[in-house]
């Protein structure tokens, strides 16, 4: 399966894999191996916390272990996802070279202990990350079974100790071409007298020193560097796995939105794009909030790459780290192992394979529980997963036709929650991008999360949820590509930054976006929880919550209006024609309708494809050379019935349906549906 990457597309089943914690227990490797063949598992993630294991002592391998563990999958066609043991470091490494250890903001050195916490910069931890990636690929490069190298594990975090300031003060020469005159104007230092008259004054922002929303250029940059340096630390256990195995792709497991990398920049640097999945099902939310929050994060990892991704980690069951570790109620685990199928995921892989007697991991959900059977309920559930996997097999690899994109970047988003203003309790950006996500999931429309690095081209309407940080070269992009008869959606708080955090001048949004949306937000009015005004869109009426911005039209026609307050009468939503293109505004939040109604005209005044569906369900689709196909996932626990317009063939069950067919999804159920596509002439 090594040409699962390049040709030969095949659905991964299987787990991350600890076996080096059963050491003692010598019948549990081959229990194992049978137990993952019973469960229709064809991969194991092996080696991602193994280096007390493989390295006992300084430059003292032993591989004997492992040597069998491999050996034996390999006999029994369990393929291999093989990890570099980054993520956790033996004691002996931070007692001798303390200088891997952390520092935190407050200039405390970390003890020993945890995992996910090293300098990304200490030489040392970089030479023997060196060291140990290189005799781990040396020895395995024969192996034909190793499909993927896992690079280390969640990369996150950040450190302060004096070799990251240093390396921290040399990225900021390089970026400002060693003058102190252009950082001082991008960080706006005349503010508090905070001018740096010396590199060496530069420190990284911190509780006990300059916070970080005093001088948020410095913060950027800051959170660039972090992404910079964590880059630069995988491309360096990257080049030593490739050094003997360049045939070999890599990917390291990203953990969706989360804030503090920059995976725009990271996916550059990896071949394939994983991550780790753990919803909060049945939550006091809901489960349709979280099923289209969470496919919001699913299709950021396919828009990444703008390709299939894999699901490198997710619970059978539950896990133990959420405030309430609830069950997967039926039909949960299939439904959402295959959201993640319709989303792009060429994968559907668990934490963790067998529970640990000990740790404290040992009450996460996994595929084997501490009773040691390949029986019960989350067994079976895993079992039919595998099996439903092969009858679906042959969607692998197949494309996800994306013609609208929902942009959520995460540089926007440090700045945005770093700004003191608007609202200072929670801006809401990320929740923002899901509630405009959510009209395209509700109405089945595929839709790639991107940030503007991309190729915007293939898309038909582009939202760009409170873009407040722009830097020029993206108002560019955004003028090019509405010009070019693209339909552009923007919110209140877009285009007031660019990238190192200094407004724009001459009124918002900066720019030429004035133009493109055709307005000026003169104000931005915040309002108190309690708060209400009322914006009249069409002939109804709909509650504006937390911002309203105060807009004066230029050449946009104003479509909703404020009903109170003050600025009763101004415009709430625009639209403008721009050049071949439509650029909409919205200058209010709203509580939920009023969105609704505006992407109804929007939509339906598009050429995308949507349907009308119950509360709930959602149609996601995937495309290969012949044909197209559909999951109808219901988030309910009511039984839907779907009027199928074309005759589609369930591949569950191998049954035809004919045109006009109802097609039944039960609760929390999931039909997966093969439309043959039309030949291109
Ligand atoms: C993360 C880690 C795993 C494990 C799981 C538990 O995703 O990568 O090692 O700790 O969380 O949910
Ligand atoms: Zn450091």
């Amino acid at each position: 399966m090594k040409q699962y990457l390049t040709s030969c597309h095949h659905f991964l089943h299987g787990a991350d894999y600890n076996p080096e914690q059963w050491i003692k227990y010598p019948a549990i490797l081959d229990e194992d191996i049978q137990f993952m063949k019973k469960a229709h598992c064809n991969v194991v993630s092996l080696g991602i916390f193994s280096w007390s294991l493989l390295e006992p002592e300084e430059g003292v391998y032993d591989f004997a272990f492992f040597d069998q563990v491999v050996e034996k999958l390999t006999n029994n066609g369990i393929q291999i996802i093989l990890a570099t043991p980054s993520g956790a470091r033996p004691r002996w490494l931070a007692e001798k070279y303390p200088e891997v250890l952390r520092v935190g903001t407050d200039g405390q050195k970390q003890q020993y202990g945890l995992r996910h916490n090293h300098c990304f910069t200490s030489p040392v931890y970089r030479e023997k990350v060196r060291n140990i990636n290189r005799r781990i690929a040396e020895r395995y490069q024969d192996q034909k079974n190793i499909i993927l190298w896992h690079i280390s594990n969640e990369y996150g975090g950040e450190c302060h100790c004096e070799l990251c300031q240093q390396a921290f003060r040399d990225w900021l020469r390089e970026k400002y071409h060693n003058d102190l005159c252009k950082l001082n104007d991008a960080w706006w230092t005349g503010f508090w007298s905070h001018t740096v008259t010396d590199w060496q004054q530069i420190h990284s922002p911190a509780a006990t020193g300059e916070p970080d929303d005093v001088l948020p250029g410095l913060f950027l940059d800051w959170k660039e560097f972090v992404t910079y340096q964590t880059t630069s630390f995988m491309q360096e256990e990257i080049a030593a796995v490739k050094e003997f195995t360049p045939q070999i792709p890599v990917t390291t497991n990203f953990m969706g939105p989360y804030q503090h990398l920059d995976y725009n920049y990271m996916r550059n640097y990896v071949d394939v794009i994983s991550w780790d999945c753990y919803p909060t099902w049945h939550s006091e939310r809901g489960d349709v909030i979280e099923a289209y929050s969470i496919a919001f994060a699913h299709d950021l990892h396919r828009g990444l790459k703008q390709k299939p991704f894999l699901l490198m980690e997710s619970t059978p069951s539950n896990t133990n780290w959420f405030d309430i570790c609830k069950l997967k109620r039926p039909g949960m685990h299939r439904l959402s192992s295959i959201q993640a199928v319709a989303h792009g995921s060429d994968s559907v892989q668990y934490f963790q394979w067998r529970k640990g007697r000990g740790g404290m991991e040992k009450f996460h959900g996994a595929v084997i529980d501490h009773n040691g059977k390949a029986e019960g309920r989350v067994f079976e559930d895993v079992k039919n997963l595998g099996i439903l996997l092969e009858r679906i097999d042959e969607i692998a690899g197949g494309r996800t036709n994306a013609q609208a994109a929902v942009v959520y970047d995460y540089r926007n988003r440090w700045a945005i929650e770093d700004a003191a203003g608007f609202q200072n309790v929670d801006k809401k950006y990320k929740r923002t991008c899901i509630n405009h996500y959510k009209e395209f999931w509700k109405r089945g429309i595929n839709v790639d999360v991107i940030d503007l690095s991309h190729d915007l081209s293939q898309y038909k309407i582009l939202v760009l949820p409170m873009l407040y940080s722009i830097a020029e070269k993206d108002i560019k992009k955004i003028e090019e590509y509405t010009a070019n008869g693209g339909t552009v959606i923007a919110t209140y708080i877009t285009g007031y930054v660019n990238e190192t955090d200094l407004c724009y001048l001459g009124g918002f949004p900066g720019g030429k976006l004035k133009d493109v949306f055709g307005l000026v937000a003169d104000e931005i009015d915040s309002l108190n929880p309690g708060d209400r005004n009322t914006v009249r869109f069409h002939d109804s009426q709909y509650e504006a919550v937390d911002y309203c911005e105060l807009i004066t039209p230029v050449t946009a026609e104003p479509l909703a209006f404020y009903c109170s307050d003050f600025y009763r009468g101004k415009a709430a939503a625009l639209r403008n024609q721009y050049k071949q293109g439509t650029a909409y505004y919205i200058g209010c939040r709203d509580s939920g309708e009023l969105l609704h109604a505006f992407y109804d005209d929007v939509i339906k005044n598009s050429s995308l494809r949507h349907y009308e569906l119950p509360y709930g369900v959602t149609i996601h689709s995937r495309e290969t050379e012949e044909y197209e196909y559909l999951f109808v996932e219901n988030y309910t626990t009511q039984r839907v019935e779907i009027g199928m317009s074309e005759a589609v063939r369930d591949l569950e069950n191998d049954e035809l349906l004919p045109e006009n067919a109802t097609v039944a999804i039960d609760g929390y159920g999931v039909r997966v549906l093969a439309r043959p596509l039309r030949k291109k002439a």
